[in-house]
């Protein structure tokens, strides 16, 4: 199989391209290289590599010649930066899988949306975790930019019968994350004793996903999805304050660098879903949040300084100062 992975130079996108490559699969990338776009992330692993833009025809007509399938990973993926512009993130997240669809409804090829579970908005405490079939309610820029992302998917589905599915992922940990998401932040913060910067009170609940798992749901729904099906990928829920204690145990960091700081806007409480229906299809995760998976992740961080070192400097400074620096006084 001939794959086109977009956003393949991301932090999963980067580990399903491995993995593929590693069984052989013959695998083309095709990655913008924003800010999150890293071609370290790629070293070692043998792929096709074409630099471009997935709302662009022209890019992805060329990236895509003579491919099989095309995974579509590529978007813009935090939260906090769609607060403060979204412009970016419906140009990609939209547009891009609109085009992309395209294609892959011309050439007759699958589609594989990568979403995330984020479309359906936060849950309260006590309910059930969402199916498939729970509306979307997205709360931020982003999530709805995904969603609107998965709409075009069954759009295109329905009125063109093109082969396209998707996958609805957690809150994805492991190696090779861009520091400034939740995780990754607060590893690297306590290894260089920086302050913890906690979104309000710290009890919101996620589900933790390890990137091989999810890259092994993903390659399962390639492979044995239905068209126009969609799929939970859920991992292990926790409270963000329980994690946060369990990083500074596995850091050594003092507790005193932690901050409950400014809430962000709109902040969903709680994210959980049923991944019965991949389960059934014949995905199993192997990895536990509690019982190795976090602890080898800050093991990764403490051990690949001379990967996140180098981000955290430059536009990554700036950035942070403004999303930070306000709320950290
Ligand atoms: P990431 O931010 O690490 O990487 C995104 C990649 O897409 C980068 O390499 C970037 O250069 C590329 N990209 C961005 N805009 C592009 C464009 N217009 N054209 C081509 N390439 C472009 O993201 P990630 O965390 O690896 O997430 C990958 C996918 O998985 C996203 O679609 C995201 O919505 C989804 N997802 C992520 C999580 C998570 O916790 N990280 C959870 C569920 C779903
Ligand atoms: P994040 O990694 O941004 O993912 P999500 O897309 O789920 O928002 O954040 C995970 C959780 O951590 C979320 O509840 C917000 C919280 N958080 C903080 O408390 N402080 C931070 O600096 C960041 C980035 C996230």
């Amino acid at each position: 199989m001939r794959v086109l992975v977009t956003g393949g130079a991301g932090f999963i996108g980067s580990q399903f391209v491995r993995r593929l490559a590693l069984q052989g699969e013959r695998v083309v990338v095709l990655d913008k290289l924003t800010y999150a776009g890293n071609r370290a992330n790629l070293e070692g692993v043998d792929h096709e590599f074409f630099e471009g833009d997935i709302a662009d025809p022209a890019a992805v007509a060329q990236a895509a010649d003579g491919v099989d399938a095309i995974v579509n990973f590529a978007a813009e993926t935090h939260v906090d930066r769609s607060i403060m512009g979204p412009a970016e993130f419906i140009l990609t997240d939209v547009l891009g899988t609109q085009v992309l669809l395209d294609h892959a409804r011309h050439h007759g090829i699958r589609h594989l949306q990568v979403s995330t579970d984020e479309v359906y908005g936060d849950i309260d405490l006590d309910a059930a975790p969402c199916t498939e079939d729970a509306p979307l309610r997205p709360s931020s820029p982003y999530s709805a930019s995904k969603s609107g992302g998965d709409q075009q998917v069954l759009a295109y589905v329905r009125t063109y019968g093109t082969d396209a599915l998707i996958t609805r992922g957690a809150n994805t940990y492991g190696p090779r994350q861009y520091p400034e998401k939740f995780l990754p932040l607060f590893i690297t913060n306590a290894f260089d004793g920086e302050r913890l910067p906690v979104y309000g009170d710290g009890r919101q609940r996620r589900e933790w996903l390890h990137v091989e798992d999810h890259c092994a749901a993903i390659e399962v729904a390639l492979r044995n999805g239905g068209t126009g099906e969609v799929y939970n990928v859920g991992g292990q829920e926790r409270e963000n304050m329980d994690v946060v204690r369990r990083i500074l145990d596995l850091t050594g960091a003092s507790p005193d660098l932690v901050r409950h700081v400014a809430d962000r806007p709109g902040h969903d409480r709680r994210y959980s879903v049923d991944s019965t229906k991949l389960r059934d299809l014949g995905w199993t995760p192997g990895r536990s949040f509690d019982t190795g998976g976090l602890e080898e992740t800050v093991e990764w961080y403490r051990e690949h300084r001379e990967w996140w070192e180098p981000i955290k400097s430059g536009d990554y400074k700036r950035y942070y100062a403004q999303q930070y620096a306000a709320r950290l006084g």
